[in-house]
């Protein structure tokens, strides 16, 4: 199905040498990948394989969405064909992988189905709202031999990569307590995505990115769970979801860290998003102010803020000849260059280890699932039971 890009270098003489791909870039795959769903997020996942594409990395071809709008922008800018059925999309373009960017409890259908398909996949997080969900899709993946990637792009982002070096260091000692928050402010769940909130919750829209990071960080998953969480403004606003999921997670040597996971700071909030980390140990602490990256700008012409020029930049990226750059992109580009890796010979195996797989993400899952059930049973502890 896919095809290559092999330039022949030559002298005078004749030829010396074929390079594969561009710009150093592994394996020397022209991968045909499709996206399924364009909306917020999906868009700057398009605008990240439109870039791909433009570099020559990869053949963006097709888009799906049942909104016809969010469809109709991604095939005007970036020239792929649309379709309103993602069944129809991946039956008619004979891709090589694939993107399932729709909301939180919509991934497994569309994943199963693209496994079943033989199509590789970068998953929005969370993997899926249920664990048994997740491993559905974790099976489909296995059986059919295909990548799949979860797009946990805190793993990318260097201040999460110095806690997980440092904490393997020993820097800290042994961990004791930590507190972790991460917060959106209201205008997502009460306009962006208003027609699937009740279906999601701050703790499976953003602080499951949290409890990834820890996860990955720490080497290990909470022994046991508990949590509250209240509905009250958003309730007030005619949405049925929680406001905020406040998680005690428990480890088997004693650690705990809260996480506090909201969506209900005021549009006047000068980021998108607050997000902070602090680790206490018996030989010292970290403490990470993830909103304020030391970036303000202020603006005649636009709301003025406190960027994260680290998480995404709209600037050219010299190195991946890519227009972004940030983690949140290199996330998505380093999924291509696994498919690219496996284009050169690479099997799924000699992969495994160096991205965010689906036994990582499963687990990610249950500890949010663990945290919703607690906050049903009133803060009961709930016992998660698996491994990391
Ligand atoms: N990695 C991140 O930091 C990050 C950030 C934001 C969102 N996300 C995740 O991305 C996913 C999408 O979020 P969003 O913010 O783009 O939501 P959104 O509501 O803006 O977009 C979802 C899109 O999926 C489409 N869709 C729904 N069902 C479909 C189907 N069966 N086939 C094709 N398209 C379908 C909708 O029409 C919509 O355009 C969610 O899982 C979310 O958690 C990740």
């Amino acid at each position: 199905m896919c095809y290559h890009n092999v330039t022949i270098y030559s002298t005078e003489n004749g030829v010396i040498g074929a390079v594969n791909g561009v710009n150093g870039w592994e394996g020397d795959a022209m991968y045909r990948l499709g996206i399924i769903g364009c909306g917020l997020y999906g868009a700057r996942v398009a605008r990240i394989f439109g870039d791909a594409a433009k570099a020559g990395r990869i053949d963006f071809c097709a888009a799906a969405d049942v909104d016809g709008a969010a469809l109709d922008d991604a095939v005007r800018r970036y020239g792929v064909a649309g379709y309103a059925d993602y069944r129809e999309m991946i039956a008619a373009e004979a891709l090589d992988a694939v993107a399932v960017v729709t909301p939180d409890h919509l991934h497994e259908e569309i994943a199963v189905f693209a496994a079943e398909a033989k199509l590789h996949m970068l998953v929005q997080k969370p993997l899926d709202t249920t664990a048994a969900g997740a491993r559905r899709i974790i099976r489909a993946a296995e059986e059919n031999g295909v990548l799949l990637y979860v797009d946990f792009h805190k793993r990318f982002d260097p201040s999460i990569v110095q806690i997980k070096d440092q904490i393997a260091k020993g820097t800290y000692g042994r961990l004791l307590y930590g507190y972790l928050n991460i917060e959106d402010i209201i205008e997502y769940p009460s306009a962006a995505f208003k027609k699937w909130v009740h279906l999601s919750s701050p703790a499976w829209f953003i602080g499951v990115h949290m409890i990834d990071a820890l996860n990955w960080a720490l080497g290990r998953a909470p022994a046991s769970v508990s949590a509250v969480g209240q509905k009250v403004k958003l309730a007030s606003m005619g949405f049925d979801t929680y406001d905020y999921i406040s998680a005690r997670l428990r480890y088997a040597d004693g650690l705990t860290i809260t996480v506090d996971s909201s969506w209900v700071l005021p549009n006047s909030f000068p980021s998108a998003v607050n997000q902070n980390i602090r680790l206490v140990g018996t030989e010292g602490f970290v403490e990470i102010d993830g909103q304020d990256r030391g970036v303000q700008y202020w603006s005649a012409a636009e709301k003025s803020a406190v960027s994260n020029p680290y998480g995404f930049l709209e600037s050219h990226n010299r190195l991946t000849d890519c227009g972004l750059s940030g983690y949140t992109v290199d996330s998505v580009l380093y999924y291509i260059k696994l498919l690219q890796k496996l284009d050169g010979g690479a099997r799924l195996a000699d992969l495994r280890g160096s991205y965010p797989d689906g036994a990582e993400a499963v687990m990610a899952t249950r500890v949010v699932e663990a945290a919703h059930e607690s906050a049903l049973l009133g803060g009961a502890d709930v016992l998660i039971k698996e491994a990391l």
